[in-house]
């Protein structure tokens, strides 16, 4: 088969993983016979620079017509004086919106070979972690009406929207049932239905949405307890599905726990088989242009893009089983060295695991 993937390198560390993950999926197709046909497009800063505009239209269109997008990170300092609408983050809520992308899973795992990486204790971890957050991506407060005004004291004043309808609850639950199904058959929705109206209706269509899938057990928690209980008994939770703010801020909590934010994929996902895979990590400016990366969360978004828009199973499974080869045989990225001076650089890491897809 021929599959065509729209790739949006971004900036600061973002094209150095891409340029990582996109041999690896190279190497797949060798193996398993599929053509993988690449194009390039401009978004986030790069996409300022090049053009006055985070997010052009060809971009837009061009990861429209895509089978699926491979994204690597927007942002730096460079473009942090910019106003709201100019940013490089913009650019990424417009691909969110203007793709349909309202499924964004972040699966926080850690690997048995960096456990020790977990600021948690083992006896909290109680031998592994494997919780996926299922957060909706183009609905409530980051996409609602925002405003700055002058209030009848005179005073400057500013507001932002959340509202959700029904039907955007409901298919994000249902995403986050049918993911439940295929794992520990638990799914914990997050709210904070104690004072939001918009968490009430959140909450009581979760609960009737769960008739639905008798097979999964279905429990609620505020926003503030699961914040809470993720570093107190991480073990608790399987799937947590709730709104975009809120899934926001737990999926960073959720990435620290694992010690490895460097390691962690994301797939965001519209209806049907299309989606947008990136790593849960930044630009990370810092280290851009050094060979210092880690490219195994946006190889691992490869495995995702495989699995869930392309539906190889097969071949997403054997890149991921690259990837614990490469940590069983003791390489590691310097991220994730634990001062180990003998950590090896971005390109290096991507054909270790390129080599290791046979
Ligand atoms: C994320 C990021 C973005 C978000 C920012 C960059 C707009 O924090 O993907 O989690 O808030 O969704
Ligand atoms: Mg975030």
């Amino acid at each position: 088969m021929e599959y065509q993937i729209a790739l949006v390198p971004g900036d600061g560390i973002g094209p150095e993983v891409v340029a990582e993950a996109v041999k690896v999926l190279k190497r797949v197709g060798e193996v398993y016979g599929h053509t993988f046909r690449f194009e390039t497009v401009l978004a986030g800063g790069a996409a300022i620079d090049a053009t006055g505009e985070c997010l052009p239209t060809e971009t837009l269109a061009k990861c429209k017509t895509a089978d699926a997008v491979l994204l690597g990170a927007v942002g730096g300092p460079k473009w942090d004086e910019l106003p709201g609408e100019k940013r490089p983050e913009k650019a990424l809520l417009g691909l969110r919106k203007g793709l349909g992308l309202y499924a964004n899973l972040r699966p926080a795992m850690i690997f048995p070979e960096l456990s020790e990486a977990s600021p948690l204790k083992p006896s909290v971890l109680g031998g592994g972690l494997d919780i996926l957050i299922v957060r909706e991506l183009t609905g409530g407060i980051y996409f609602g009406k925002h405003e700055t005004f002058r209030n009848a004291d005179g005073q400057t004043s500013a507001r932002d929207v959340e509202e959700y309808s029904e039907k955007e609850i409901l298919r994000i639950g249902r995403t986050a049932f049918s993911m439940a199904e295929k794992r520990d058959h638990h799914v914990t929705s997050v709210d904070k239905a104690n004072v939001l109206d918009t968490s009430r209706l959140w909450r009581k269509t979760m609960t009737a949405l769960a008739e639905e899938y008798p097979d999964v057990t279905l429990d609620h928690m505020y926003v503030d307890n699961a914040s809470m209980q993720l570093i107190r008994d991480p073990k608790h939770f399987d799937v947590i599905v709730t709104s975009n703010m809120f899934g926001d801020i737990l999926s960073d909590e959720a990435s620290q726990i694992t010690g490895s934010i460097g390691m962690l994929p994301s797939a965001s996902l519209a209806d049907g088989n299309f989606g947008m895979y990136e790593p849960v990590h930044g630009s990370a400016p810092d280290i851009a242009g050094k060979n210092l990366a880690n490219p195994i969360a946006t190889i691992l978004s490869v495995a995702m893009l495989l699995r869930y828009t392309l539906n190889l199973s097969k071949e997403a499974d054997r890149v991921e089983a690259a990837v614990k080869e490469f940590l069983h045989e003791g390489y590691r990225t310097a991220d994730i060295a634990g001062g180990n001076t003998e950590a090896l650089g971005t390109v290096e890491t991507g054909d270790k695991i390129t080599a290791l897809i046979r």
